[in-house]
């Protein structure tokens, strides 16, 4: 049986348990980040619209973005309960109002987390338990396999951040000019952060692999008509100016110059 109480008439329906190698701080984060649902879970979700936000959480109105299924909108709100170490999810109006999701996390170490999460919906009948059961616990799968590896590149920007040596390189080696694929580009780590080196007809251009925003990461994401979108909260940046095209105040970091000496590519620090 399931943790936690909720409305009398909901029948808990099954729960999805998980451990991931991430912190506490992250786990909260991410319960709290509603912004991220459309763009993460663009599989899920198709837009939010917040209604309310604190500390203690976050009330939004979402459309469902299901595969084959009609677009449906629903109020949603998460309240987080930091001394129980869980969060409540409940459906207030819309298709499945009165269903609550309760998320339990018990910390195994600072890195080391389990999630249980019970599924409480109203209106089941006994003999379709498991199917509801069996959907949510799939849904929950595919968020967390999406939330897991966010909250993964997030940890990783902030360890090498904090690592950062204050003696930075002057110049780094790149290797051969014809390492650079024009449809994939090369990836590389200079002076603690990630970059990439694109080259675009005749021109070599070399864009951060970190968003600015929250740190989510770039890294399998395509240069598309000269800007890149971060995937977790739908972020736009010129790769050029390192502008943020879709109006946050935010900007790329400003990149390291590459210039093809003797056939080989040079990375050299930017101008400050
Ligand atoms: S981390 Fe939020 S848009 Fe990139
Ligand atoms: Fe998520």
């Amino acid at each position: 049986m399931g943790i936690g109480v909720a409305s009398a008439s909901a029948l808990w329906v099954g729960s999805y348990q998980r451990r991931m190698p991430v912190s506490l701080d992250r786990m909260y984060e991410n319960a709290l980040d509603w912004a991220h649902l459309p763009f993460l879970h663009h599989g899920s979700f198709a837009s939010i619209e917040l209604l309310d936000a604190g500390d203690w959480g976050w009330r939004a109105t979402l459309v469902s973005a299901h595969r084959g299924a009609q677009p449906e909108a629903f109020v949603v709100q998460l309240s987080l309960d930091r001394k129980h170490r869980r969060w409540i999810s409940s459906t207030l109006e819309g298709p499945g109002a009165g269903s609550e999701i309760w998320t339990h996390v018990f910390e195994y170490g600072p890195r080391d987390i389990a999630i249980q999460a019970d599924f409480f919906v109203p209106g089941v009948a006994l003999d379709q338990k498991a199917r509801v059961g069996a959907g949510y616990q799939q849904l929950y799968q595919g968020l967390y396999d999406e939330d897991e590896a966010m909250m993964l590149g997030r940890q990783n920007a902030l360890d090498q951040g904090a690592a950062q040596n204050s003696v930075e390189s002057e110049a780094l080696d790149l290797g051969p000019f014809e390492s650079v694929q024009k449809t994939q580009g090369l990836d590389f780590d200079f002076n603690g952060q990630r970059w990439r080196l694109v080259a675009d007809q005749d021109e070599l251009i070399v864009h951060s692999l970190t968003c600015p925003h929250q740190l989510g990461s770039f890294v399998g994401e395509a240069v598309i008509d000269g800007a890149i979108t971060c995937p977790w909260h739908g972020y736009r940046f010129d790769v050029r100016s390192g502008d943020c095209l879709s109006g946050h105040p935010c900007k790329l970091p400003k990149a390291p110059r590459v210039m093809a000496r003797g056939g080989r590519l040079i990375a050299t620090q930017a101008a400050p």
